[in-house]
């Protein structure tokens, strides 16, 4: 094991307690031959403790898989309202199986996220972890449906095998998620900065972004 693993290895082991819900979610989403690229358990933490912090009352999570972030963070503010926009069916399906009380949302989350900007809807918490080619469509709906004091929390800001901040232009992936981080640290209504995340198999580094709006 290489060195990052090794640190996230004990992360994880000294300050990570996962619950049976969240093993649950995790055996069937491998038993369904979902693709494993939920957060690791040590940012599941991270998005705990910071919603603890936060004590969210709406919460917004774009793209959910089966759901184990979402458990993360439905820990954390169990009395929360809490939306998940997730367009795959099988995902959605896990995700509601796991999850009696949350509202998946089971369509491409352009299409929820202009609805909701129409609809003059707010969240307090906004979790994206979705398709990283569209990141940098979705955030000025974000803006839209936050306030002051809204947390936008979004994964994966450093993309894979790529020059960091150079992609590739024929990258869209790459790409779309620059010019987000580029838009995240220059737009005035917000205060960011990236935490570095230890992901994958072989803990390659990525990011958390945490944005405050003002
Ligand atoms: C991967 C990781 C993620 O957190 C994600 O949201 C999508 C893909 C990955 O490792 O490929
Ligand atoms: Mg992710």
């Amino acid at each position: 094991m290489n060195r990052s693993v090794l640190i996230r290895e004990y992360i994880q082991s000294t300050f990570v307690q996962e619950s049976d819900a969240h093993k649950k979610i995790l055996s069937a989403s491998h038993k369904e031959g979902l693709p494993q690229i939920q957060v690791p358990s040590s940012v599941g933490k991270l998005l705990y403790l910071i919603t603890k912090l936060q004590n969210p009352k709406r919460i917004l999570e774009i793209g959910t898989l089966a759901g184990y972030s979402t458990e993360w963070i439905r820990q954390a503010a169990p009395e929360a309202a809490i939306i998940t926009i997730e367009p795959n069916p099988l995902h959605a399906k896990l995700a509601r199986a796991h999850h009696p009380t949350l509202t998946v949302i089971e369509e491409d989350a352009l299409i929820t996220l202009k609805r909701f900007s129409e609809k003059q809807e707010t969240f307090d918490l906004i979790f994206l972890d979705a398709n990283k080619q569209a990141y940098s469509q979705y955030l000025p709906l974000l803006l839209t449906i936050s306030k002051p004091g809204t947390l936008i929390l979004s994964d994966n800001l450093i993309p894979r095998e790529e020059e960091i901040n150079n992609p590739d232009p024929k990258d869209p992936f790459a790409t779309s998620v620059y010019a987000f981080n580029q838009s995240l640290a220059s737009d005035p209504r917000l205060e960011t900065i990236l935490i570095p995340t230890i992901i994958g198999s072989n803990g390659r580094l990525d990011a958390l972004g945490l944005s405050i709006v003002k």
